[in-house]
């Protein structure tokens, strides 16, 4: 029996990296996240059988708990609105990582007295603990400023990184004493278990605005990093490999979100960047608009159009007649192409996957810096609901919170127009100095509206 259930386990495990494998791109992602959802299943049921072996039941807590566990998943997945998807993604982690603090507090209170118990396992389960909790309160933080519940400005910490360092070297100290000393009362896995919780506050709150990206891939990484230490502490080669799965990709992400925000990883984790306030300079001038048919007239006598796409469209849900205007310019000749940030919208790859469901041909899709090489030679830049990824105050403004940050330079291009509703700020809560440029027009409206004219007027084009 035990060979089977690690013969299935393996089978979980290949699921596992032939669907993460299959989600790096948009025309096998769906079959991927299905296969790895299936390896999860199978994961599950062998758990389910494996204890039996052994003669435990706790059967009756367990399926209670995937049965509630599983209503409400799946209540919450078919409700959630696609642009509310990163607070769905921090809860998880949150969920993920306060799983990984329950299991290290039962596992802690079952050492109790032992004596013949290794240090390297007592230790990983205190990083278990550790990591849990950083993972389980600033994922609810990060919610809760996702969701706009908490203002970057309303909750503000003195001196972040000092309290940060000193919350970290506390806890670290508090881990090898322990581990060391197994004997010392459980007062001492609580009080790690405190200060890593207050730790995960205090790391999330400073960063903010536009830097969110950065915090909520690294909160999943670390989720996973505690299911990888809690696998190790059940001896679960599934868990273990999972968790590393999580934990490697999270990890990746991360590096990848602080190479677009031009952030380093270890000012992430002492908490000594970003927020939506700051001593940028105030934003003054006129802003020009122009019409839907004065658009359509220079989209459609342009050689070359690059499409910026941002939250607004997806709030729009505007991918369709993008693509729509698209194809209309494209057999009228004009080179159509899109330009993607890799921090537009509200999750990585949020543009890339409202463009593959309206159908756009990948290829049409360029990352920031081919985009930043193309825009030099485009007749017309148009800004579909996108506002921080094009702001020029990341480049010119080193007051701005969002300074350093790259940024899609439309300026480049002969033309630019701004398709939004107001003059609004953006997710940052900073001014952007495009709109008053003197190439740039606005055009004001919902996203989706605003293209269906635009559509209709190149029609009339002729
Ligand atoms: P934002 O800077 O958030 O700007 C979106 C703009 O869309 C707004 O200024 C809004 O202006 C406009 N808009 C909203 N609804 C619209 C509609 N129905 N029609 C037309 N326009 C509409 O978006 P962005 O440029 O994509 O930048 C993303 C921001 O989110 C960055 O700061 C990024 O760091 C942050 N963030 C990203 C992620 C990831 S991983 N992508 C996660 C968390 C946070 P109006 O209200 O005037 O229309």
């Amino acid at each position: 029996m035990e060979e089977f259930i690690n013969l299935g386990y393996l089978i979980a495990v290949v699921l596992f990296i032939v669907g993460l494998k299959q989600l790096s791109s948009p025309k096998t992602a769906r079959s991927g996240n299905l296969l790895a959802a299936a390896g999860m299943g199978l994961a599950i049921v062998l758990a389910m059988i494996a204890p039996m072996e052994r003669g435990d039941n706790n059967y009756v807590w367990i399926i209670a708990g995937m049965l509630a566990g599983g209503i409400i998943g799946l209540v919450s997945a078919r409700r959630v609105a696609m642009t509310d998807m990163p607070q769905m993604v921090s809860i998880f982690n949150g969920l993920g990582g306060g799983c990984a603090v329950a299991i290290s507090i039962v596992e802690l209170d079952h050492y109790q007295g032992m004596t013949d118990l290794s240090i390297g396992v007592h230790m990983t389960t205190l990083f278990a603990l550790f990591v849990g909790a950083v993972a389980f309160t600033g994922s609810l933080l990060a919610y809760g400023k996702l969701q706009g519940l908490i203002n970057d400005n309303t909750l503000k910490i003195p001196a972040p990184t000092v309290v940060n360092m000193t919350l970290l070297v506390a806890i670290l100290a508090g881990i090898a004493f322990r581990a060391y000393a197994p004997t010392e009362p459980f007062f001492w896995a609580y009080l790690i278990l405190g200060v890593s919780l207050i730790y995960g506050v205090t790391f999330v709150v400073p960063i903010g605005g536009a830097d969110m990206p950065v915090v909520i891939s690294l909160l999943n990484a670390l989720t996973g990093v505690a299911a990888a230490l809690a696998g190790i502490v059940y001896d679960s080669q599934v868990m273990l490999v999972g968790g590393i799965l999580v934990g490697a990709s999270g990890t990746i992400l991360t590096v990848l979100m602080c190479e677009a925000m031009n952030r380093s990883l270890w000012n992430v984790i002492i908490g000594g960047f970003g927020g939506s306030s700051g001593g940028s300079a105030a934003v003054e001038g006129n802003i020009k608009e122009i019409s839907v048919s004065d658009s359509a007239i220079l989209l459609g006598y342009s050689e070359s159009v690059v499409v910026v796409p941002g939250y607004g469209m997806a709030v729009a849900k505007a991918q369709n007649e993008a693509h729509e205007l698209e194809k209309l310019l494209e057999s009228r000749g004009v080179r159509v192409r899109y330009a993607i940030h890799p921090v537009a919208g509200r999750m990585p790859g949020h543009m890339n996957v409202l463009l593959a469901e309206a159908d756009v041909s990948y290829d049409k899709l360029l990352d920031l810096d081919d985009a930043n090489n193309a825009l030099s030679t485009t007749d017309v830049a148009i800004v579909v609901g996108a506002n921080d990824v094009v702001n020029p105050a990341a480049k010119d403004d080193p007051g701005s919170p969002i300074y350093g940050m790259p940024i899609l330079d439309i300026l480049q291009a002969k033309q630019t127009i701004v398709m939004k509703r107001s003059m609004r700020s953006g997710y940052a809560g900073i001014d952007n100095p495009l709109f008053f440029h003197e190439k740039n027009r606005m055009l004001f409206g919902d996203a989706k509206d605003t293209l269906a004219a635009l559509v209709s007027e190149v029609k009339n084009l002729g």
